[in-house]
């Protein structure tokens, strides 16, 4: 079963409660949640405040990603606000066994976060300690970007690496009706799904068709 992960980026923020209840509606499990800092990326996006806003009104699971510099400045803000899965970048830590330790110790799923250019060999070390493994496939920043098609082999061997524990395989960017199928294919376990989805005349619908039904 396919697990799509809405990234609220591209939703509209003045209809945000209602886009959340459209995709409740159509069945999706979690929300994923893009916060840019306008130093890690350049782009700037939201923060705890309106997490807190988004957790009071949906009972969702809530992954939110963080596009930030020196992330475990922040991971309280974060957790408080009411992060179920916290995911920071590789890149921007340098502390990643610890960060992930004191992400788990307060209940909260970690993941980390690789760019495309960023190999899967550094990660290998955290895979005991972590819940969920974030493959970008686009530079992160912006919704909207073309799938950067080579990302694919990445999916496949930490597929297989992580075949058997419970580990989460997420695939970010670039994902749509054009090109699922293949990112599932290649053993991503969830879809994070922006513009393919939000942008749809009938969300419902789309929804249902990336779901391959
Ligand atoms: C990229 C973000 C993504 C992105 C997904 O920086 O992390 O979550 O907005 O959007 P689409 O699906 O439009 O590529
Ligand atoms: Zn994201």
């Amino acid at each position: 079963m396919r697990i799509i992960s809405p990234s609220l980026l591209s939703a509209d923020f003045t209809k945000l409660a209602s886009h959340i209840s459209e995709v409740e509606r159509a069945g999706v499990s979690r929300l994923h949640l893009d916060v840019m800092d306008g130093h890690f990326v350049p782009n700037l996006t939201f923060g705890p405040f309106i997490i807190k806003q988004i957790k009071a009104i949906t009972s969702l699971h809530l992954e939110t990603h963080l596009m930030i510099t020196e992330p475990k400045r922040y991971f309280d803000d974060y957790i408080n606000a009411g992060s179920d899965t916290l995911i920071f970048h590789y890149e921007a830590s340098n502390s990643i066994e610890s960060d992930l330790k004191y992400i788990q110790s307060k209940d909260v799923k970690a993941g980390i976060a690789i760019n495309p250019d960023t190999e899967i060999d550094g990660l290998i070390q955290y895979l005991e300690h972590l819940d969920y493994i974030l493959i970008m496939s686009v530079f992160p920043g912006f919704g909207g970007q073309s799938f950067i098609e080579n990302t694919l082999n990445k999916m496949k061997a930490l597929s297989e690496i992580c075949k058997g524990k419970s580990i989460l395989i997420g695939v970010d960017g670039g994902v749509n009706l054009a090109t699922i199928d293949k990112v599932y294919d290649h053993g991503a376990d969830v879809t994070i799904v922006g513009s393919g989805l939000f942008k749809a005349n009938d969300i419902q619908k789309r929804f249902n068709e990336l779901m391959g039904e």
